[in-house]
């Protein structure tokens, strides 16, 4: 794969796909719920994967996209050059406040993240990262994260987890809640994600995320020197949901071994 080639091609039809995107606030936005009443899908969502899908095998008809919203095909293994997609992350945003939402793209070559994206749709602000050459924000280099302690740290995290729960021991989240500097928790775990690369926030977590929601993050995450894994502390599979931690690398295997306990 030409890396330098497929890098300006994902940021064309990113812009395109934004640009799309924004269009769409002046026509009807058609809302369906998918898993559970929370859990939305609009046309765009699908409308903007579609258009994903037919961009990229128009360039290369051998890449493979693992979208969230299944419209192309069935993928079950990373083999070869597969997109992970997640088409609009933070579809309650999208829908309720019309903005915080964001594109997530990753670009994998057997299963190695070489390509990763978070675009802003509405800041039409763009995070990315190139395998072992480094991130950016817009044309503005990311620096590696700065060391700090946990009580100067500001984590991203929905309020569920500090009350009474099947998941987790929410005692243990109050403990880090009120160790910890601040709280955040934005809707959409790319731009969480986002945020923890740029030094925003200094961590994240999240009971459960899919690959389309930290494919592209988890590649710029490596280059700013964040790390980011389950809660067992092993690597993301790709092709699962699992538990998911990112966080500045002073604080990461800390907020493990001292404030998580699954249940
Ligand atoms: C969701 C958002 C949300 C996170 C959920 C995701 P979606 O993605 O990232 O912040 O808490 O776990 O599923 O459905 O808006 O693409
Ligand atoms: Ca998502
Ligand atoms: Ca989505």
């Amino acid at each position: 794969m030409n890396v330098k080639q497929v890098d300006q091609f994902a940021k064309e039809i990113l812009l395109e796909a934004g640009k799309r995107i924004r269009a769409a606030f002046s026509y009807d936005i058609e809302i369906e719920t998918k898993s559970n009443a929370n859990d939305l899908v609009t046309n765009i969502d699908r409308e903007t994967e579609v258009f994903f899908i037919e961009q990229i095998k128009n360039f290369d008809p051998t890449h493979r996209i693992l979208g969230e919203e299944g419209m192309g095909e069935k993928v079950n293994s990373l083999e070869g050059v597969v997109w992970i997609i997640d088409p609009i992350d933070g579809t309650m945003n999208f829908v309720k406040q019309h903005r915080h939402f964001m594109i997530s793209i990753g670009v994998f070559v057997d299963g190695v993240g070489v390509l990763g994206y978070i675009y802003d749709v509405m800041r039409e602000d763009l995070f990315y990262a190139i395998s072992g050459e480094g991130a950016w924000y817009n044309d503005s280099p990311l620096r590696k994260l700065q060391p700090l302690n946990i009580n100067e740290a500001v984590i991203g995290i929905n309020a569920n987890w500090v009350t009474p729960n099947s998941k987790i021991n929410h005692e243990k989240i109050i403990d880090l809640v009120r160790t910890v500097r601040g709280t955040r928790s934005y809707g959409s775990a790319a731009m969480e994600i986002a945020f923890v690369v740029s030094g925003k926030l200094d961590a994240y977590i999240s009971m459960r995320l899919a690959p389309w929601d930290i494919g592209g993050g988890t590649i710029i995450a490596k280059e700013v020197g964040a790390i980011a894994t389950n809660f067992n502390g092993d690597a993301f599979d790709f092709l699962t949901t699992d538990t998911f931690l990112i966080a500045n690398p002073c604080i990461h295997q800390l907020i493990l071994d001292q404030y998580i306990e699954e249940k």
